[in-house]
């Protein structure tokens, strides 16, 4: 078989691992989740997710697939035996659906950054009216989700070097320097600070079991954790890396780029007077009506940045995700990656169709099953199944696997390599505790409160 195919080092593997966790989940979905559970409150509780279970479990994965050199499949397979094979096989399948829904997202935010550079976004009247006609054009969100799997694909295509890693060392600085500039643009507006303090300062009266929830299923989505995306990522880190410092790089990157995502958005929508918990439309409703307000050159400029950030932001998560399921078939079914990339992209965009055509399309993918006392569509099901649900389950599965079967000694072996002083550390031994007792508890308990809240209405916390 041809070879797998390896990062350059250090700084490749960051950049790509760290293009892989910052995406929608950040710009998009961070602020609008934080905004809906009482912004400061929301973020004190991520904090909390992201470095005591988030960056821990990051270890693990990277861990599991430097030392085994293959697919998550293939990784639980060789360690575990054929039952744990499926976890990694669980893990394929969620990444895979993910993706479907991920790249309908977008495709929004495609069209959106073409319709701010033609001038036509800035002319509409009324955004929230323009988002539901636009997200129900099959039209629109047919071409631009086809080409932003098709330039996605092609970048995969070229392997981890020349394409993911070399993407993602282009599109991470310009998105970091994006961001910067427009967070330092909105503060400077008058009103500004409302959003800052809002924000910031924690109203802890807000913390209650849903906002935990939420800040968990967020925390793993952003840091691409549970379903061995970085098992696949890890699987081509050389020896010679520092697995610890990397993933603490990659978990920093991500945690500024979320906290900046707010600190550009809250400052701009309190400044134009509007609502912060606006919901899944904030960045596509919300921000429009803002550009439009600076008029139009300034408008246009900062809007058509910031539609193109969501893009870069996106195409290095869509990067991460296609990997993930070629990874498997060139493994196992030892396919060609050309062809892998092919099926697989071909097959990931056909299953997005029913969520395209689930924002009042097509009714039945619209009002397709109903929970939670509401009625929920195609896409909000397989988001809440294959993201919000089985995302701390796979974390969960991870630290059983590591601290029962595969065993912390060995663990302490791998991340050994590249990293001499780690054995007898305090750092090591923080990390076992917290994969054998915090994460299994935690994350096993959270699953059990998500699933029985989510599906059955019983909230117990
Ligand atoms: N982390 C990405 C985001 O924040 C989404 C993502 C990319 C992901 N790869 C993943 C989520 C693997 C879970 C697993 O948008």
């Amino acid at each position: 078989m041809a070879s797998r195919g390896s990062f350059s080092g250090r700084i490749g593997f960051v950049a790509a691992a760290a293009g892989s966790a910052v995406g929608l989940g950040n710009i998009w979905q961070f602020p609008y989740v934080a905004g809906v559970n009482g912004g400061g409150a929301f973020l004190i509780v991520y904090v909390f997710w992201i470095f005591v279970i988030g960056l821990p479990i990051m270890v693990g994965e990277i861990a599991l697939g430097r030392h085994t050199k293959m697919n998550p499949y293939g990784a639980y397979r060789a360690l575990g035996g054929k039952a744990w094979g499926l976890v990694g096989i669980l893990g394929i399948l969620c990444a895979t659906m993910i993706l479907t829904f991920y790249n309908v997202v977008s495709g929004w935010a495609f069209g959106y950054f073409v319709e701010t550079v033609k001038g036509t976004l800035l002319e509409k009247e009324n955004y929230s009216s323009f988002f539901q006609g636009y997200v129900s054009d099959i039209s629109n969100n047919f071409f631009f989700s086809l080409v932003f799997m098709v330039i996605t694909a092609f970048i995969v295509m070229r392997g981890i070097k020349k394409g993911i890693e070399g993407t993602a060392k282009i599109l991470m600085p310009t998105l970091l320097v994006i961001l910067i500039l427009i967070s330092i643009y909105g503060l400077t507006l008058p009103g500004a600070m409302e959003g800052v303090r809002f924000y910031i300062f924690p109203d802890f009266s807000q913390i209650n079991g849903s906002v935990i929830y939420a800040a968990l299923g967020q925390a793993f989505f952003s840091l691409s954790l549970g379903l061995g995306g970085l098992i696949t990522y890890g699987s081509y880190v050389s020896k010679k890396e520092n697995i610890v410092s990397s993933a603490a790089m990659v978990t920093v990157t991500d945690s500024i780029v979320a906290f900046l995502a707010g600190m550009m958005i809250f400052p701009l929508v309190f400044a134009m007077g509007q609502s912060p918990s606006e919901g899944p439309g904030l960045v596509f409703v919300a921000l429009p009506a803002i550009f439009q307000a600076m008029g139009p050159v300034l408008g246009t400029l900062v809007g058509a940045l910031f539609f193109l950030l969501l893009c870069f932001a996106a195409l290095t998560s869509t990067i991460s995700l296609l990997e993930i399921p070629v990874a498997y078939l060139r493994d196992e079914h030892k396919f060609s990656r050309k062809k892998a990339v092919i099926i697989m992209a071909t097959i990931i965009f056909l299953l997005g169709l029913p969520s395209m055509l689930s924002f009042g399309t097509v009714e039945t993918f619209t009002n397709f099953v109903s929970y939670q006392g509401q009625s929920k569509s195609f896409m909000d099901l397989i988001t809440d199944i294959f993201s919000v649900i089985a995302l701390p389950l796979g974390g969960f599965l991870m630290s059983v696997f590591i601290a029962t079967r595969w065993k912390t000694r060995n663990l302490s072996a791998e991340i050994t390599q590249g990293y001499s002083g780690y054995a007898g550390s305090i750092i090591e031994k923080i990390i076992n505790f917290i994969m054998v007792y915090v994460a299994p508890l935690a994350l096993g308990l959270m699953f059990v409160l998500t699933v029985l809240e989510k599906f059955f209405g019983i909230q117990l916390l």
